[in-house]
């Protein structure tokens, strides 16, 4: 019961990742804030961890718009005693080369996997200052160390995002807050089921461990960087790939 008696809300809650890492949190005794764009989705999930003797509520959110944050988080600071841990998780891909990426794809995906978790870490990181402590786990991508073809704008944002989690190291450390990211390899999520099938196979063969990653695998790195097992860890990004250099 590593989070007994911490809050933790992750978005995008209700996805591949982000479900079964509710549902991890909320086995280790966290009360779990489940938020996402998809509200039947999140209260699925929610549902499900409740049924199962888990302590978990759904909030709708579109992390890409401010007045929709600010409305998530006076939810979920009303509904608990505070929010310990947030696991800025949502995430979208519209993939396209280069040449052809329009302008409305590049500015989509900014706007959910760049300005949403700067949207939800600045509504909820004021409490944690309050309270001084605080987890903040940001979901980069190796695709944002290492870029990949088709990727401009989800390689963009997800390398700001590594740039945010050491900024904010640097000024929240201070503070008793701790910012960590998990950079994900291939995972088998709904997020995959758009890259051709001939570049999966290329991929799984330049993967050290010959297997795409689960979701749980990334879930347990979420709940290593959320427990104590981490509290001398802050401004790291913490690849889980199985071993692959795109
Ligand atoms: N690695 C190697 N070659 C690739 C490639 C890749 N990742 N992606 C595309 N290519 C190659 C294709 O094989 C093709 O080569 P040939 O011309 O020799 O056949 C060439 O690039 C052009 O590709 P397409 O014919 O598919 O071109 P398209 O315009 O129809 O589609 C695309 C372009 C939308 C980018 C499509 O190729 C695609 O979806 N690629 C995969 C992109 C990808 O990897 N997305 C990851 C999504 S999951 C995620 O984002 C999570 C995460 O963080 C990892
Ligand atoms: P998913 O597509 O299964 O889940 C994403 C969730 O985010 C969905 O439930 C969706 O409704 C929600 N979401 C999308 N836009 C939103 C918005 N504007 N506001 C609130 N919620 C929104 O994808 P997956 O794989 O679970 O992705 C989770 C995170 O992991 C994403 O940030 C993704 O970029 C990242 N990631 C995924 C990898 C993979 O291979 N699946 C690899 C590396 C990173």
């Amino acid at each position: 019961m590593r989070l007994n008696g911490k809050t933790a809300l992750i978005t995008g809650g209700g996805g591949g990742i982000g479900r079964e890492t509710a549902r991890l949190f909320a086995r280790e005794g966290a009360c779990v804030i489940i938020a996402d764009y998809d509200a039947a989705r999140a209260r699925l999930v929610a549902d499900e961890i409740a049924a199962s003797g888990g302590d978990a509520a759904a909030i709708q959110v579109d992390v890409s718009n401010p007045e929709s944050v600010e409305r998530m988080a006076a939810q979920a600071l009303s509904s608990s005693g505070g929010v310990d841990i947030l696991i800025n998780n949502a995430g979208i891909t519209r993939d396209r080369m280069l040449s052809k990426l329009s302008r409305r794809e590049w500015q989509e995906v900014i706007d959910v996997n760049l300005s949403g978790v700067f949207h939800c870490t600045q509504a909820l990181v004021p409490q944690m200052i309050e309270r001084g402590s605080g987890k903040i786990i940001n979901t980069a991508s190796i695709v944002g160390v290492h870029g990949n073809i088709g990727q401009t704008n989800y390689a963009a944002a997800k390398a700001g995002v590594i740039g945010m989690t050491k900024t904010w190291a640097k000024e929240l450390g201070p503070k008793g807050i701790q910012v960590n990211a998990v950079a994900p390899g291939f995972i088998e999520t709904p997020m995959i089921d758009t890259v051709p099938e001939k570049v999966i196979a290329k991929l799984r063969e330049s993967i050290p461990l010959r297997r795409l990653g689960k979701p749980l695998d990334v879930a347990w790195a979420y709940l290593f960087l959320a427990s104590a097992e981490s509290d001398y860890i802050n401004g790291t990004v913490l690849e889980v790939d199985g071993g692959l250099v795109i």
